[in-house]
């Protein structure tokens, strides 16, 4: 049986890659898109979610609307020098046909976690305020819920925001932290694995030479986001692969090498968004604000020529 997914997220080129990946994997059952605030503003984030659905022909899949800002104060913006003016490397897509369902996207979350328990994994590859909307609104889907499974956060390298913090932790440090602490099953994707997975050009041109409208679009949207990472990385071939590795993490967790933290993130000061496991041993008086806090799964290491084999096989 297929693995029910929500995806929660803020397309973005590489939230495209990764929802494209998702519907082109026969072990995914993606039943949902939330949206949310991060690279583009949450309308276009919905927009965006709907034509993606449009471009893959899967137009029954559900896009519902999440929050516009974050838990405590607003949205400090998107990032268009990252993902284009629209989200989608400035390919200027037609509007969408479709529209988003009615209700919010922590409703839709309840709702699907608490009608299929122990069924739907959680893969939030934006800010987490949408997932922190939803254990306020209900807390018990924290034990109905199979798994969440987050790109965001670094443990034990720097930020890409800032030097301290993650952009999808930064954007909303306080509902990461309800996030982190909910004792749930809680795996995190963080840089400290997808700085070390690098889909070159040589790879990126496999989508350009594949015969289907979703790798074709994907080829279409990556070079404005290839050329920032190239800009900001000197030497640097290609693109970090973010969003997808979480994806690839609910495909095939033996891709990842991870520890059992209990995981902190700062809201104070400049390194507000950072993301900070608890690395000492057991109940002890060093404990701190991290007394009480459950362990986390952190991807700390990665098979990245296996990941990237398994993305490339799916859409290429
Ligand atoms: C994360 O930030 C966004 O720009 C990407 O879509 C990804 O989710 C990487 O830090
Ligand atoms: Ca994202």
């Amino acid at each position: 049986m297929p693995r029910k997914l929500i995806i929660d997220t803020d397309p973005g080129v590489d939230d495209s890659m990764a929802i494209f990946f998702a519907l082109r994997s026969p072990e995914l059952d993606v039943i949902g898109l939330t949206t949310i605030f991060g690279n583009v503003h949450t309308d276009l984030a919905t927009i965006n979610a709907l034509r993606l659905l449009e471009i893959a022909g899967r137009t029954d899949i559900p896009v519902v609307q999440g929050a516009s800002d974050p838990l405590a104060g607003p949205f400090k913006g998107p990032v268009p020098f990252v993902h284009g003016d629209d989200g989608q490397g400035n390919a200027h897509l037609p509007p969408p046909h479709t529209r988003p369902r009615e209700g919010s996207a922590a409703a839709f979350i309840v709702e699907q976690v608490m009608a299929a328990p122990g069924q739907v994994t959680l893969v939030p590859i934006g800010p987490l305020t949408n997932i922190a909307l939803a254990l306020r609104l209900e807390p018990r889907i924290a034990q109905n819920v199979r798994e969440v499974v987050l790109m965001g956060g670094n443990a034990l390298c720097p930020g890409n925001a800032t030097p301290a913090a993650e952009a999808n932790i930064h954007n909303d440090p306080e509902a990461a932290d309800v996030v982190f602490g909910a004792g749930w099953p809680v795996t995190m994707v963080g840089l400290d694995v997808t700085h070390q997975v690098n889909m070159t050009r040589a790879h990126l041109e496999r989508y350009a030479q594949a015969d289907n409208p979703l790798a074709q679009h994907i080829a279409r949207i990556v070079p404005f986001y290839r050329d920032y990472f190239e800009s900001q990385h000197p030497g640097m071939d290609g693109i970090y692969v973010h969003d997808s590795s979480a994806i690839a993490y609910v495909i095939d967790p033996t891709l990842f090498v991870t520890e059992r933290w209990p995981l902190r993130v700062e809201t104070q000061g400049i390194s507000r968004g950072k993301t900070w496991p608890f690395l000492g041993q057991g109940d002890n008086d060093r404990l701190g604000p991290w007394r009480g806090r459950p362990p986390v799964n952190v991807c700390v290491g990665v098979d990245a020529e296996r990941l990237l084999a398994l993305e490339l096989s799916r859409l290429t």
